[in-house]
């Protein structure tokens, strides 16, 4: 069976002003002018700078997410933003339950699972984070937890085509440390298996899992090439198009 094309999503967080623009416009030229690179690339900049950056990048290959949404489509949230919104502004996918999100708002899994609804209902492609944290791994429930989260957090409209996941393990988030290869292939190989389970074969396999957690240039080669893992989701690394194309390249024909 073909393998899921890879997917590099860089996400910004809460940085970046408009003058970051120019690392967006940077990538764009190498990517653009390089037929030899396999992956699809995305930025996820702070919602302020979707509709500037999809202004930058018209004509480019680069895709644009937002990094959250509200579940409703309209109305009396203030300061929440809708998919359709996202969606408007130039964006073909959002992140969703991020553990920054889950820990610093409380996002539950149910939350979780209606904002991947959102998205599939402005025709959002949904990234669906999960992961463990540190001391979940310590006890040993790393699989029990991304099972656990995996179930609660996927819609049952979720196909391979409206959905990806992010597995990225909150210990690793921005620390630099990130699990062995071993580890990241067992946890990659246990949400493939749980995806067959749910969606069967075919769309299982097609569905992609991402891995996100200190992926810099200089480790990316070897965690990409882990069976399972088909992309990644960059944090830090992202901000400067020099860093992300150390890592983006690493799908290259050549
Ligand atoms: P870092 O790459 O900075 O560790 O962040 C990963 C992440 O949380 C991407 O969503």
């Amino acid at each position: 069976m073909s393998q899921p094309l890879p997917l590099v999503a860089g996400n910004w967080k809460m940085n970046g002003l408009r003058a970051s623009l120019t690392e967006a416009e940077a990538l764009a030229r190498q990517l653009d002018g390089n037929d030899a690179i396999t992956a699809q690339v995305m930025i996820c900049p702070p919602a302020t700078l979707i509709a500037p950056l999809a202004a930058v990048l018209e004509g480019s290959s680069i895709l644009i997410g937002g990094q959250d949404c509200h579940v409703n489509a309209s109305g009396a949230h203030t300061g929440d933003i809708a998919a359709e919104m996202l969606a408007d502004a130039g964006a073909s996918a959002v992140i969703v339950g991020h553990s920054e999100r889950r820990a610093d708002h409380g996002e539950t899994n149910d939350v979780v699972r209606a904002k991947a609804e959102a998205g599939y209902r402005a025709e959002l492609i949904s990234i669906i984070c999960i992961g463990e944290t540190e001391r979940e791994r310590a006890q040993g429930d790393t699989l029990n937890v991304v099972s656990e989260q995996l179930s609660g957090s996927l819609p049952g409209a979720a196909t391979s085509g409206n959905t990806v996941i992010a597995y990225e393990p909150v210990w690793a988030i921005g620390t630099g440390l990130t699990p062995t290869l071993d580890d990241v292939g067992e946890v990659h190989q246990h949400i493939r298996a749980e995806l067959t389970r749910r969606l069967g074969g075919d769309e299982g396999a097609a569905m992609r899992i991402l891995y996100g957690g200190s992926v810099k240039p200089g480790n990316a080669a070897e965690l990409m090439a882990i069976k399972n893992v088909n992309g990644a989701l960059v944090g830090g690394a992202s901000l400067k198009a020099s860093d992300f194309w150390g890592i983006i390249s690493v799908y290259s024909e050549r």
